[in-house]
């Protein structure tokens, strides 16, 4: 995707709002004229306008276009692009950005498990793993991969855990990720996509990925979960936590999303539970977290680290995190997405 030009005059950037809201929707229009501000956004201001409830007049307009066939058209077109591509666009923009705004304990980029306002994120995000570990208790000498694996968070947990390194793999598209996971932490990353790429037959014992699949596009998820699934030994187990539409396919959002990841396309839920069952897997776990506290932690964080942010990565880039945060927090607000766990067994 090419990047924004930071200095259209302010009549052209309204112009080419009003232009958006035909072609791509009032959504995307709305995220593309604000990611574009020449200034960096007022966060006061960005949580408030992106949080906020619309008439539902207005919410129904806003769901309903781009019409469906526009929206296969669009998205026919973004997902021409690589994995890769997608994947360096959102999370190649500098590691030290990353760390301003996530915990500063394991740097997890997924949602974590508040139970009051008086937690830290550095507690909430423990209490999480805690629960991705409880959910199939890894044990010393068992093969774990994960898939997606970020800046090595959970990889570290588990070996805090067994105390076995040599056993763990991570996998990731993201180079500065890769880098980061094998010099700091002298793990195993494979720098590959996991969709694609081939794994030997009952080789993992455990299986994890922690926002991972709302990557993977609707028609991937059954072959990637045949391949997992042949990838496991017999009884062997995997950890799914990512988030899926509880409506159906294909909404608008998914149009405004292409600005924050493109090239993913998430799925409803009801989908994944098919592909698992299809795939040979029993779903012996299912359950939903709220994403919105993390959301917002993560918000005020980089909100109150906004001069070193902006150093970093430059205005565009700041302020398309500082819209992302509030606009998915109201996803989960609305119910449009839900955060599941789920835990699958090989049959
Ligand atoms: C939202 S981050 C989550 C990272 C980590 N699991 C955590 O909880 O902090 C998503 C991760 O999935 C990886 N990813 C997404 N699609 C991928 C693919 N097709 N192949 C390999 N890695 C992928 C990204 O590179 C990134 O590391």
């Amino acid at each position: 995707m090419s990047s924004l030009p930071s200095t259209i005059s302010n009549s052209g950037r309204w112009l080419r709002r009003t232009r958006h809201s035909v072609t791509h929707g009032m959504a995307y229009a709305a995220l593309r004229f604000y990611i574009s501000s020449p200034t960096p956004l007022d966060a006061k201001f960005a949580w408030q306008y992106f949080t906020r409830k619309q008439a539902p007049f207005i919410q129904s307009l806003i769901d309903a276009y781009p019409f469906a066939f526009q929206r296969r058209l669009l998205m026919a077109r973004w997902l021409k692009q690589s994995h890769a591509q997608g994947i360096e666009y959102h999370y190649d923009v500098s590691n030290e950005f990353y760390k301003l705004f996530l915990d500063r304990d394991f740097m997890f980029y997924s949602c974590a498990d508040f139970s009051s306002d008086h937690d830290s994120l550095e507690i909430a995000q423990r209490r999480k793993a805690d629960h991705l570990l409880s959910l199939i208790a890894p044990a010393a000498g068992e093969r774990i991969l994960e898939l997606g694996c970020g800046w090595g968070s959970m990889l570290r947990h588990l070996h805090e855990t067994t105390g076995d390194k040599e056993s763990l793999t991570g996998m990731t598209l993201s180079k500065e990720q890769a880098r980061y996971v094998r010099e700091k932490f002298g793990f195993n990353v494979r720098l590959e996509d996991f969709i694609t790429t081939d794994y030997a037959p009952a080789s993992y014992d455990k299986i994890y990925s922690i926002g991972a699949m709302e990557h993977v596009r609707p028609d991937e998820i059954l072959p990637l979960l045949r391949k997992l699934r042949d990838a496991l030994k017999p009884n062997g187990r995997m950890v799914h936590h990512f988030f899926s539409l509880n409506i159906g396919w294909r909404p608008a959002s998914t149009v405004a999303g292409q600005l924050i990841f493109p090239g993913s396309e998430l799925s409803p839920h009801s989908h994944h539970l098919w592909a698992a069952r299809e795939a040979g897997l029993e779903v012996v776990h299912d359950s939903t977290h709220d994403y919105r506290p993390t959301l917002r932690a993560w918000f005020n964080r980089l909100a109150k680290n906004r001069d070193r942010a902006l150093e970093l990565v430059g205005l565009e880039t700041y302020n398309r995190y500082l819209v992302f945060f509030p606009s998915a927090w109201a996803m989960f607000d609305r119910n449009e997405v839900t955060l599941h766990r789920l835990v699958m067994v090989k049959q």
